[in-house]
């Protein structure tokens, strides 16, 4: 008999999958609780503490969430920080011109005067984390409508926040766990004068572009410098020249010595968005319906900006942040919905909601609480699945139109005059002005003009026409039906495709621009498309989502109850985490293995001269030839990159891939193709992270940059020569 419920009990247990080595984000403060255990078999030399502290100087305090969607970390006592180029490329290509191309060409400050300063740009360390579940849910009934519920804990979490423990110059945030079944505040130190001191050229820091994105092997440098600035007192200022490098509570030690196959990593930063406790219904939603229609219409717009930036050296430098950012999506869907497919994921998910239905049934109370959750779940998603598809429709197509984001900009100034009157528009002009002023730059009305007609023929004819703007539909009528036609008129009547004309505009007097704002053709139409969106979409998207949620948050929580003997690790929202796993390769189909490291012979054999992705600098080149690598070399090659089994996601970008001891021995900056549907749904097998070395960084910082100054403010260690 007993050996009979041990038989049993390890049946469940292989059933319903327990977190493996590997799996999971997981929150710092619980490391001590629920990880270090399995970090030290793993490998790992430190303690959880080493991690996370909030009295001595721990290693989360070198890791600051980079200007809102990357990780950086702090790298030497001068307040210098390291993160990828993609992260830092938005800086990179405002501080280029045709004349300086720091793009093409790379930046490297010589001195401190050298570093360029970067408006707008903030990086946001985390002073300590609270569980504040018990206050945050104080009040809290399950039979409360979602609004209510919302109310009430937002104004917990206001007066959690105001009560808290904090320094004038610092600040703080309460963020929802496990589908809002927990609570944690975040206490913040915001620091905005961050200067950019080196980036390497594009065919390092972006090498293999898009056809390399998303894949292993892999061969980028994807990093790029900054540095932290604040006032005389060491503490957080908007820019001045007074400013001074940041002194740090703490920076990482490099390690000289790289990791082997086997070896322990983990990854430190802020992983945005994952969806791992979906039900089955919702994943094959995202496989059959969101994924591709997002994906079709990405395709499209990439094949227009494409041709453009190919014909025009100014066009490629004006949309190369936004065509990087539309290609890198799109390619991630798409590896999404093949590693969905390829895993099996939903006939997976399928098998434990079977079981976890099992479980429940046998239980009389959880029978009566979640007994008809995956039901009520099914048929909720059922019902949303049109409206999802709208959205996509009408997000991916209407943001791709620079026309739109014009006249959604005119349109908020009068919506800021009817809100707050004469002061609210002289507010909003301000904002109005910068944000046009940005757009511009990086804008072409010809390129513009094909999107609008690629893409708004994909709005009318690939969706239901309630779902679509009535006036857009007189005006293609009133045009004969020929959309070609009726957007050229468009564009050549409107004055809005004009940087000029929209800004001379702009300065007319208040009663002028409103005018302006109530006739004007692109302004009503992009008025009654975004009206048509919120009355025949979004209403109904937002009320069944809400059900979602709540469902969602039962949902979780009955996991979490049925499923004891499982570790659950919350989906990443943007907050600082931690994920750790070993160095390892892969195979990613039939007879095919992949090594874990890449070397610079691979970059060498990828070189195509003059190539748009993979052209290689002529020093390169040279070092590659006479194999001088300095001391960063290992066995007469040169290491480029590593992959390793950490759970990471976007946002994770630039984050610190730490040893055993918790040096830094690279640089996290993307995932292997078979595997970004880690996502929803990570498998061992085939998620791997990306990370470049941090051996092949400081070689191009040193020996093909010369900028041995800033190697020189690191601390170097050699952890394997002990
Ligand atoms: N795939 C990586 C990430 O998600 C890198 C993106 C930047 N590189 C590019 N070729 N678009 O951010
Ligand atoms: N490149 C991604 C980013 O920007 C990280 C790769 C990923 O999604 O894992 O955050």
């Amino acid at each position: 008999m007993r050996y009979l419920k041990h038989l049993l009990v390890a049946f469940c247990l292989s059933i319903v999958s327990l977190v493996k080595a590997d799996e999971g984000m997981w929150l710092p403060l619980l490391l001590g609780k629920l990880n270090e255990k399995q970090m030290k078999s793993l490998g790992m030399k430190m303690s959880a503490n080493d991690i996370y502290s909030i009295n001595s100087g721990s290693l989360k305090d070198a890791i600051v969430s980079f200007n809102g969607g990357c990780t950086g970390e702090v790298i030497s006592s001068k307040g210098l920080i390291l993160t990828n180029h993609h992260c830092g490329f938005d800086a990179i290509q405002n501080h280029s011109t045709l004349d300086h191309n720091y793009i093409r060409d790379g930046f490297w400050a010589g001195n401190y005067s050298e570093e360029i300063p970067n408006p707008g740009m903030f990086v946001t360390f985390i002073i300590r984390i609270e569980d504040i579940s018990k206050q945050v849910l104080n009040g809290v009934t399950s039979e409360m409508p979602e609004n209510e519920r919302q109310s009430l804990v937002d104004k917990n979490s206001a007066e959690i926040k105001r009560n808290s423990k904090k320094e004038s110059y610092q600040d703080g945030f309460v963020r929802g766990f496990f589908e809002g079944n927990q609570y944690y505040l975040f206490i913040t130190e915001t620091y905005r004068d961050i200067r950019l001191v080196g980036a390497p050229p594009s065919s390092i820091g972006n090498f293999g572009k898009d056809t390399d994105n998303w894949m292993w092997p892999r061969h980028t440098g994807d990093f790029s410098m900054f540095r932290i600035y604040a006032n005389k007192n060491n503490k957080p200022a908007e820019y001045s020249t007074d400013n001074i490098p940041y002194t740090p509570k703490k920076s990482l030690s490099i390690s000289l010595d790289g990791v082997a196959e086997g070896d322990f990593t983990m990854v430190f930063g802020f992983p945005g968005r994952t969806t791992q406790y979906l039900q089955s219904a919702a994943v094959e939603q995202i496989m059959k319906i969101n994924d591709p229609a997002k994906i079709g219409i990405r395709e499209k717009a990439l094949a227009v900006i494409d041709g453009y930036m190919r014909k025009d050296e100014q066009i490629k430098i004006q949309y190369a942040a936004k065509y990087a950012g539309i290609q890198n999506a799109y390619k991630k869907w798409q590896g999404e919905v093949l590693g969905l497919t390829s895993t099996n994921a939903v006939e997976k998910k399928k098998s434990y909601e079977n079981e976890f239905q099992k479980r429940v049934n046998n239980n009389t109370q959880w029978k009566a609480t979640y007994g008809s959750l995956l039901s009520d779940l099914e048929k909720a998603y059922a019902e949303i699945q049109p409206y999802g598809f709208a959205r996509d429709y009408y997000l991916e197509i209407v943001s791709k139109i620079e026309l739109f984001s014009i006249a959604n900009a005119i349109n908020s100034l009068k919506a800021a005059y009817e809100k707050d009157g004469e002061n609210g528009y002289k507010q909003r002009l301000k904002e109005v002005k910068n944000r046009l002023a940005g757009l511009f730059d990086e804008y072409n009305a010809e390129v513009d003009q094909r999107l609008f007609v690629v893409l708004m023929e994909m709005y009318m004819n690939d969706q239901e026409s309630k779902y679509q703007s009535p006036e857009f539909r007189n005006w293609v009528k009133e045009n004969g039906n020929n959309l070609e036609k009726a957007a050229v008129d468009l564009y050549k009547e409107t004055i809005l495709k004009d940087a000029r004309k929209t800004l001379v505009l702009l300065d007319q007097p208040m009663g002028d621009v409103l005018e302006f704002a109530k006739k004007d053709p692109v302004v009503l139409l992009y008025a009654d498309l975004i009206n048509t969106y919120s009355e025949q979409v979004s209403k109904k998207l937002n009320e069944i989502q809400g059900r979602i949620n709540k469902l969602n948050r039962s949902y979780m929580q009955a996991q979490m109850d049925v499923f004891k003997e499982k570790t659950f690790y919350p989906d990443a929202n943007s907050t600082l985490r931690v994920t750790y796993g070993k160095v390892k390769g892969y195979n990613p189909r039939d007879a095919v293995k992949y090594d874990h490291y890449t070397y610079l012979d691979g970059v060498l054999d990828k070189y195509k001269p003059g190539d748009y992705e993979f052209d290689v600098p002529e020093k390169i080149r040279t070092l590659y030839k006479s194999k001088d690598y300095g001391p960063y070399g290992s066995g007469g090659k040169m290491p480029v990159c590593f992959i390793a089994m950490n759970h990471t996601t976007g946002g994770n970008s630039g984050s610190p891939a730490l040893d055993a001891y918790g040096n830094l021995v690279g640089l996290n900056f993307d995932r292997v193709w078979e595997g970004t549907m880690s996502d929803i749904n990570y498998d061992p097998s085939i998620c791997r992270n990306i990370m470049v070395d941090i051996r092949y960084v400081l070689f191009v910082v040193d020996k093909f940059a010369g900028a041995s100054h800033l190697v020189k403010e690191m601390k170097l260690v050699h952890p394997k020569k002990k």
